[in-house]
């Protein structure tokens, strides 16, 4: 039977032909979407980003166990209104450590993909204390109990070994000592061990008592060393060429 012959048998078969078009088209199909599934293969890299310390991990999951992504989302669009108020539009890099990602569907409260900054340490307590202290008309709930619990610090080493599976590039020595340098990072003064937290996590990791209260590490050191650090990773005046970003 000649080619034609063949073919002629699938077009006289409306069944096998459409059958036929659907594997087809499935393997067109599965040849795009697969690639984009590894994340290696659609973020591009940018200089600075770096995984979260200990500390500031610590403080996301606080950010999830509250649920302030009802209210708040991570993520800056490219337009022209956003970028104005809140900064440079948000990459896809500097996400790529979030897991799960935070980048919220609703803004009840503002964008805080780069807070990271904007307010002292004191600011951001006595708002999480009581927001209406500083903004009367606000609806954010009061987060006081935060600077009373402990932050819990025991097992952050495990939550660093379970990041490494999906890809977040924690060293051995990140995690032999991440419930260390979660302390060391929130007390700030513990010159001693401050050396090796700088070494793994870079020179521009905030150590320093982020509460003011020195002799304790509490959620709120945490959850602080945390919203200080949204957006900071990325040095956008040496990256000139990105459009909208003045
Ligand atoms: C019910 C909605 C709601 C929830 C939940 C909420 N917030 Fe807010 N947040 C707001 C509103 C509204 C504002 C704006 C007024 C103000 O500053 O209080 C705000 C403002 C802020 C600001 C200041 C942002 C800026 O750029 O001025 C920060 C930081 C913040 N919230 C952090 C948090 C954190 C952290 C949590 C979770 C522990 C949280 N919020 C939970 C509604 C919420």
């Amino acid at each position: 039977m000649s080619l034609m012959e063949k073919h002629k048998v699938i077009e006289r078969n409306s069944i096998l032909l459409l059958g036929l078009t659907i594997v087809v088209v499935l393997i067109g199909g599965i040849v795009e979407i697969v690639p984009l599934f590894r994340s290696e293969t659609v973020i591009e890299s940018v200089e600075g980003m770096r995984p979260y310390t200990p500390l500031e991990l610590a403080g996301q999951n606080i950010y999830i166990r509250e649920n302030c992504v009802v209210c708040h989302s991570q993520q800056i669009r490219p337009l022209r209104d956003e970028v104005v108020r809140y900064g440079h539009y948000s990459l896809a890099a500097e996400s790529m450590y979030d897991h799960p990602f935070l980048w919220g569907s609703k803004r009840i409260g503002p964008d805080l993909a780069r807070v990271g900054g904007k307010y002292s340490d004191d600011w951001h307590v006595s708002h999480l204390i009581e927001p209406r202290n500083l903004v009367p008309e606000t609806i954010m709930p009061s987060y006081g109990f935060l600077i009373k619990n402990a932050a819990k610090l025991h097992d952050l080493d495990k939550h660093l070994k379970t990041l490494r599976i999906v890809g977040v590039p924690y060293s051995d020595d990140m995690i032999e000592n991440a419930v260390k340098d979660a302390s060391v990072q929130a007390i700030g003064s513990d010159r001693a061990n401050i050396d090796g937290l700088l070494e793994r996590y870079g020179e521009n990791v905030n150590a320093r008592d982020f509460d003011g209260q020195p002799d304790m590490v509490s959620e709120m050191d945490a959850l602080i060393a945390y919203l200080q650090v949204l957006g900071t990773f990325i040095d956008f005046d040496a990256i000139k060429d990105v459009e909208g970003s003045e």
